[in-house]
């Protein structure tokens, strides 16, 4: 196959969290939506990874959760391997999807019941869809899914609450894996663990990428690990992209000036001296989003039509750019 193996196309998701309908009409007060994403589009190419980055509550796990139909999207539609996700939310095809695309969450003492042990986690997914064949089967299936995330077969016989933070994201992963999938989404699977961990889970994410081939969408909020695991990055700001481009281009030559704002803030490991600027102003209230760009009120470079006009899309050196002063070529 060529092409993306997954297309997102002005994606949106609309939350509605206005008081309950009778406290509304006694105090006059307006329905409330949240615009958690608000049209973005991106593509992720085959064996690669695309990060997105963005301060919280810019809308990542809601984009996570669109793509794996876990929200229904409020405008714009889902694209994997050349099928549209939204017209095969239903039956067979449906279950073939889902096995085709798996999610990594954050927290993996939230995510894994304490309470089972490691063989029925993992063989779970094995036998929803019905991968092996008999006992013996499962639990060869299970031992060399464990083996692959570097555990010892002889783990599956133990409980989930009996292992460590990385142990329990390499279950996780092995877990995530038991259905053969192509696409893994990835929502900040690092950021619980400690910082030696972390190296070896993202390392052994990496290795098992270039092994089985995998594409991954990666969210993360650390610049340092997006780094260290991205061929191409978005960022998101406010329910929208921002900026989309190569790893290499977005970290040597980042144009909006919310990239080079994150940018700013992260140690300089080349140590070259240059002095760090922390993250300057507040994420705006999600609730009323300012007009134009919403970055506006934050923006070093923002002019009158940056409150009045949002900004569209720009070719900009191989990458994508939203903002009035790259265009007017001022920045
Ligand atoms: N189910 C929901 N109902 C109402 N609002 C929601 C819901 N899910 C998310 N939101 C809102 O949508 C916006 C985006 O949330 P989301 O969780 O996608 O952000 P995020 O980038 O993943 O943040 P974080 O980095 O903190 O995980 C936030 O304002 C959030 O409060
Ligand atoms: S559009 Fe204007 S406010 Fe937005 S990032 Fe560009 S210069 Fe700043
Ligand atoms: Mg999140």
């Amino acid at each position: 196959m060529t092409g993306p193996l997954v297309e997102v196309h002005d994606l949106a998701k609309t939350f509605e969290v206005s008081a309950p309908w009778l406290e509304r009409a006694i105090a006059r007060k307006p329905r409330l939506f949240v615009y958690a994403v608000d049209g973005v589009s991106f593509a992720v190419e085959r064996g690669q990874t695309l990060a997105l980055v963005g301060e919280s509550g810019c809308g990542k796990s809601t984009v996570a959760r669109l793509l794996l139909g876990l929200h229904r999207p409020t405008r714009g539609r889902v694209v994997f391997d050349g099928q549209d996700c939204g017209a095969a939310r239903a039956g067979a095809e449906q279950r073939a999807l889902r096995r085709r695309m798996q999610m990594i969450f954050q927290d993996p003492y939230a995510s894994l019941n304490p309470r089972w042990k490691v063989e029925d986690i993992i063989g779970e997914p094995l036998r929803e869809h019905g991968l092996a064949a008999g006992g013996t089967e499962l639990a060869e299936r299970v031992a060399a899914l464990l083996l692959s995330v570097g555990l010892a077969a002889a783990d599956g016989a133990r409980f989930a609450h009996q292992f460590s933070g990385g142990q329990r994201q390499r279950i996780s992963i092995a877990r995530a894996l038991a259905t053969q999938p192509e696409f893994l989404v990835c929502d900040e699977p690092t950021s619980a663990l400690d910082v030696s961990v972390q190296a070896q889970v993202l390392n052994l994410m990496k290795d098992l990428q270039r092994e089985r081939g995998l594409t991954y969408l990666f969210i993360s909020h650390n610049l340092a690990v997006v780094r260290h695991v991205a061929d191409a990055v978005g960022v998101m700001y406010l329910g929208r992209l921002v900026e989309l481009a190569p790893k290499r281009q977005v970290f040597a030559a980042p144009r909006h000036p919310y990239t080079r704002m994150l940018l700013d803030a992260i140690p300089d490991i080349h140590l070259s001296g240059r002095a760090r600027t922390p993250v300057q102003g507040e994420v705006p209230n999600p609730l009323a989003p300012p007009s134009g760009c919403a970055f506006h009120p934050r923006c070093p470079h923002a002019q009158a039509r940056c409150a009045a006009e949002r900004p569209e899309w720009l070719e900009c050196d191989g990458g994508l750019v939203a903002c009035h002063a790259v265009q007017e070529g001022r920045i």
